[in-house]
């Protein structure tokens, strides 16, 4: 099978934003508690969060943070979180059915981003709560001094406003399984009117307005035309959520997801294109990918809920999936589509990030280690230029049973302020692929590194009892030759090369 690439400096989508390589950190099992706050631990540091999922978390190159949920926030009371510890109350959390100590707060995570040099992106509680509370957080994170909230940050041991740009304005507010869920049109006016109030502290804010929890839901297009129609002039962003997971052993579509992927950011970008123009609005809405991974989501809802309304557990192992090699190159497909609309799409979060579908888990008192999809992820994160190249790809189909027939490889390029060139590829079958990627321009001379992830045995994971047993391999095919590059694609792989 061959597939031929043909690429151009010159033929670009748009400037790839920092911000595509988010995350998520939720309270919620033992992403936080357990997860990156661990008092006791050997790495732990004098407030109580682990060194070495920091040094993990800087690894792997997410540039923002979303936070404190998620479903979670939908009930949250940020207020619970601040001030002296030992005063905090434990409340009962209905998201996950779990207790919340509330020893993390916003302060104690605004720490730990500053550590984790990450951006910290916010959400407001629009399910039980909403305008008063949103103004007030955002009060107490960015306004310098002289007000209750913002002294009472001063208080609280920070003197200096955190200055966060970036706010959620609630979370799945479509979902029935969201605390206060409810209609696009009472949450488009809610969310609008909160927007209007938090810009009135701040009219430069990045305000993300609630799309969809997945483009499946019943009223998949209606709500992001409806919210978005009462909330279009005073937001900046539109939200997509989607998870993956293999269904009854299809592999294939499995394999495929980024053209769900695909298909899903072009649907909402062309709804708020239709609330735009109906408008008359000069704005494009931009898109905040703010959950996406893969996540076996029939085995959660199977398995792992705790409903004894006397039983309040302290971050139960929940939602912790074991990834494969298979997930990995599907999360390298997901990169790949979040890439090539990077035209579109600003910011994107891997939900998540430490424990709960995670690209990283640790046993308590123990070890923290990668799981395979924190290979195709630190790659793009890092390898990733300032710039997405518009690809030709002329590639070898396979029929699936949900996408019906498919391109066998996907990619990516990226091209950096030095003329570099990286390319991201996954072959989404089970035969090898021989590839050509022709470059307009000087063409390419020097392959400066080329690694993926593949194995013999695709369903091979990173465990707690063999934390290397899948990393990244050289791709020793790879070669250039009159300027073209030349590789041969493993079965069910992904491959980052950056050539200059
Ligand atoms: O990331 C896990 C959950 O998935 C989030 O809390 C929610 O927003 C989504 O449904």
């Amino acid at each position: 099978l061959d597939a031929r690439i043909v690429l151009d400096p010159e033929r670009t989508i748009g400037t790839v934003d920092r911000r595509l390589f988010g995350s998520f950190v939720e309270h919620l099992g033992r992403a936080v508690y357990n997860g990156i706050y661990e008092p006791g631990h050997p790495t732990a540091d004098e407030r109580g969060f682990r060194a070495d999922v920091l040094a993990l978390v800087r690894e792997l190159g997410v540039t923002t943070v979303r936070y404190p949920g998620g479903n979670f926030v939908s009930s949250y009371r940020w207020e619970d979180g601040i001030g002296p510890r030992s005063e905090r109350p434990r409340r009962i959390d209905l998201a996950w059915h779990s207790v919340e100590t509330n020893e993390v707060g916003t302060d104690e995570f605004a720490a730990w981003a500053r550590d984790a040099e990450v951006e910290l992106m916010l959400a407001v509680n629009l399910g039980t709560r909403g305008i008063e509370a949103a103004v007030d957080l955002l009060e107490y994170t960015n306004v310098r001094s002289g007000t209750h909230f913002s002294d009472l940050r001063a208080a609280n041991g920070s003197p200096e406003p955190y200055d966060v740009r970036m706010w959620c304005l609630g979370n799945e507010m479509d979902g029935p399984w969201q605390v206060g869920y409810t209609d696009a049109d009472s949450y488009g006016r809610l969310a609008a009117q909160t927007a209007r109030a938090m810009r009135r502290v701040d009219e430069e804010l990045e305000l993300v307005l609630c799309g969809s929890s997945k483009p499946t839901m019943p009223t998949f297009g209606q709500w992001e035309r409806v919210a978005l129609t009462h909330a279009y002039d005073v937001v900046d962003y539109i939200s997509c959520h989607a998870y993956y997971e293999e269904l009854d052993g299809d592999r294939l579509s499995f394999l495929a997801s980024g053209v769900s992927m695909d298909r899903f950011i072009d649907a909402v970008a062309a709804t708020a294109d239709q609330v735009r123009a109906e408008l008359s609005s000069a704005k494009v809405m931009q898109i905040s990918f703010d959950e996406w991974n893969v996540w076996y989501n029939r085995r959660f809802h199977r398995e792992d809920k705790i409903t004894d309304p006397h039983e309040w557990p302290y971050a139960p192992r929940l939602l912790e999936d074991q990834y494969s090699v298979v997930d990995a190159v599907v999360v390298g497909g997901l990169l790949i589509s979040l890439l090539n609309h990077s035209d579109r799409v600003r910011a994107a979060s891997l939900a998540q990030l430490v424990n709960v579908i995670a690209p990283i888990m640790t046993e308590p008192g123990g070890p923290a280690w990668r799981q395979t999809i924190f290979f195709p992820f630190a790659d793009a994160a890092r390898m990733s230029g300032s710039v997405a190249l518009d690809l030709r790809i002329d590639s070898p189909t396979h029929g699936t049973e949900l996408y019906g027939e498919v391109n066998t490889v996907d990619a990516a390029a990226t091209l950096d302020a030095t003329g570099g060139i990286s390319l991201f590829l996954v072959n989404r079958s089970e035969h090898p692929v021989t590839v050509a990627i022709q470059c307009g321009g000087d063409g390419m001379t020097e392959i400066l590194e080329a690694t993926g992830i593949w194995d013999d045995d695709p369903t091979a994971s990173n465990t707690l009892e063999a934390p290397e047993r899948v990393g990244p391999q050289v791709n020793p095919t790879v070669r250039i030759e009159s300027g073209a590059l030349h590789a041969v694609l493993p079965p069910i792989s992904w491959t980052a090369v950056r050539a200059s």
